[in-house]
């Protein structure tokens, strides 16, 4: 397959095997609601953040949207959107790589751009993500005025489509639900008691021999397909429509054959490729939906309308799906997912991280009743972890590096192995109790210095001092002098560091 080449390709092939993995640092004044929520806000550059949920959710996430700097040579308030061209490319390399490994297998990536880079952009995806899962290119009507001092006048966006499997996806995802200006081709001129209905032709192109026999109409008049035409399916499927009552000859009973097809029996539409601004909404709307949660002067210059992700979430997952958006802007797309009960993690480098995400997160939780909040009765309710980049986690040996306190290290531990943040600092080899399941971590002394290892490594006295649990313990430290039936015996599972804290 022919691949794209550029400056320094070389170096943005090899940057994701370089990235270390740092620790996410929960910021609980930073959180809100229900703590007991999976969302996360997470603070930083997009590549660390990746590859640090890397050992948590590769192969998790339903959805990926993301929303990358355009190129547009611009300087946008909030962030720089002018990188040499080949920087760009090595900015998006490694950060799809890292994308690909986190989505699911009947999963979807979603990816907005414009023209500045869409055509190199494909080009890397395919190589990225198999050209065989490209699905579609839609063009987004993104604006419906007019400038007319442009050469061209801009109305769309693109977005990139590339299914984990695409035989696998078509199975799984959602259709659109019609429109009411689709439901109004369905009238009922008859008053037929099985409600309204619209003819559809039973005429097709091109001329099949099997499929020109006679069809005669309810006034008994006999008819074949009009001139180069044939009838659209057998004759055996025209008396099948006959006998369920649905042959329709228009309003003098004699006219061309079709066939009634109700509103109720209409199931939902496949999506198709255009995407216009009435139905998926449009950049003049998402601004509007900024100015009113943060006031016109403290707006974000490129947000995307809360329909279109929408839009996009319906099609591509269900309720308590993953959705993951590594370039997070204003938050919008966890915004939407909340409202639509999806399970997200938001990624935002910039500061507003801080000051737009986290608050109109919180806002979304009081119930914020803008964007797509009344289409789907939005009452508020759920949460959020805030979280930032911490430690790098491994030392170039492979060792816990020297750097990381035993409370980060517990967090860590805590996290990967619950999925939920600890509540407080800790400050006991006993992280904490989960499903009935204690986690203990024998690390940097948390014991006193008097044991081997200064208590790193589980021995009889060791287990005699720690808090007590009767159910399954999940112990780490650096060894154990335990061999496997008493191990089984004691009902602990063992886990060494540094091999098995994740991320390794
Ligand atoms: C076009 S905006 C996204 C807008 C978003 N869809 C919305 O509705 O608000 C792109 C965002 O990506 C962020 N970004 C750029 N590089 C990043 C990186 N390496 N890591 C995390 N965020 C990054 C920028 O700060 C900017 O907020």
């Amino acid at each position: 397959m022919p691949l794209l080449d550029w400056l320094n390709k070389s170096d943005a092939v090899r940057t994701v095997q370089k990235v270390p993995y740092r620790l996410l640092e929960a910021v609980p004044k930073l959180s809100a609601g229900d703590t007991n929520t999976e969302n996360m806000l997470i603070q930083g550059d997009n590549l660390q953040a990746l590859k640090a949920l890397l050992p948590l959710y590769a192969g998790k996430v339903k959805c990926i949207y993301i929303d990358p700097p355009y190129n547009t040579r611009s300087a946008f308030t909030h962030y720089d959107d002018n990188l040499e061209h080949s920087l760009w490319l090595s900015l998006m390399y490694p950060r799809l790589e890292l994308l690909r490994e986190l989505l699911a297998e009947d999963g979807s990536i979603w990816v907005s751009i414009d023209d500045n880079e869409a055509h190199y952009l494909k080009v890397i995806m395919d190589e990225v993500f198999g050209r065989k899962n490209f699905l579609v290119s839609i063009p987004w009507e993104s604006r419906y005025s007019r400038s007319n001092d442009a050469i061209f006048s801009l109305s769309h966006n693109h977005i990139l489509v590339y299914a984990a499997n695409p035989n696998r996806w078509k199975t799984i995802r959602n259709r659109l639900p019609r429109t009411e200006e689709q439901a109004k081709q369905y009238k009922n001129p008859d008053n037929d008691p099985r409600g309204e209905w619209r003819a559809i032709p039973w005429d097709a192109p091109n001329i099949r021999e099997n499929l020109s026999y006679p069809i005669t109409t309810s006034t008994g008049k006999v008819r074949f397909p009009p001139s180069g035409r044939h009838w659209s399916r057998t004759e055996a499927q025209w008396l099948e429509i006959v006998n369920a009552g649905l042959a329709y000859f228009g309003k003098s009973g004699d006219g061309a054959p079709s066939f009634k097809q109700f509103l109720e029996d209409s199931s939902d539409i496949v999506p198709n490729t255009w995407w216009q601004h009435e139905e998926a909404g449009h950049t003049d709307e998402a601004k509007k939906e900024i100015s009113i949660i943060f006031g016109a002067n403290n707006s974000f210059d490129t947000p995307k309308p809360e329909r279109l992700i929408q839009r996009i979430l319906h099609i591509a997952s269900n309720s308590n799906d993953l959705i993951l958006d590594s370039f997070l802007g204003s938050g919008t797309t966890a915004a939407v997912a909340h409202k639509m009960n999806r399970r997200y993690i938001g990624i935002e480098m910039g500061d507003h991280a801080e000051t737009h995400c986290q608050p109109r997160l919180k806002k979304v939780i009081e119930g914020e009743q803008g964007g797509i909040s009344k289409a789907v009765n939005w009452q508020g309710g759920g949460g959020f972890h805030y979280f930032r980049l911490g430690e790098t986690i491994f030392d170039e040996v492979g060792s816990i590096h020297h750097n990381v306190k035993f409370a980060a290290l517990a967090a860590h531990i805590w996290f990967c192995e619950t999925r939920v943040p600890v509540a407080n600092q800790a400050d006991s080899p006993l992280l904490g109790i989960h499903n009935d399941t204690a986690y203990y971590l024998l690390y940097n002394g948390i014991l006193g210095d008097r044991r081997p290892q200064s208590g790193n490594v589980l021995t009889q006295a060791v287990l005699d001092s720690l808090p007590k649990h009767n159910g399954c313990k999940i112990i780490y430290g650096e060894a154990s002098r335990f061999g496997k039936p008493r191990l089984e015996a004691e009902n602990i599972v063992f886990k060494q560091i540094p091999y098995d804290v994740r991320a390794v």
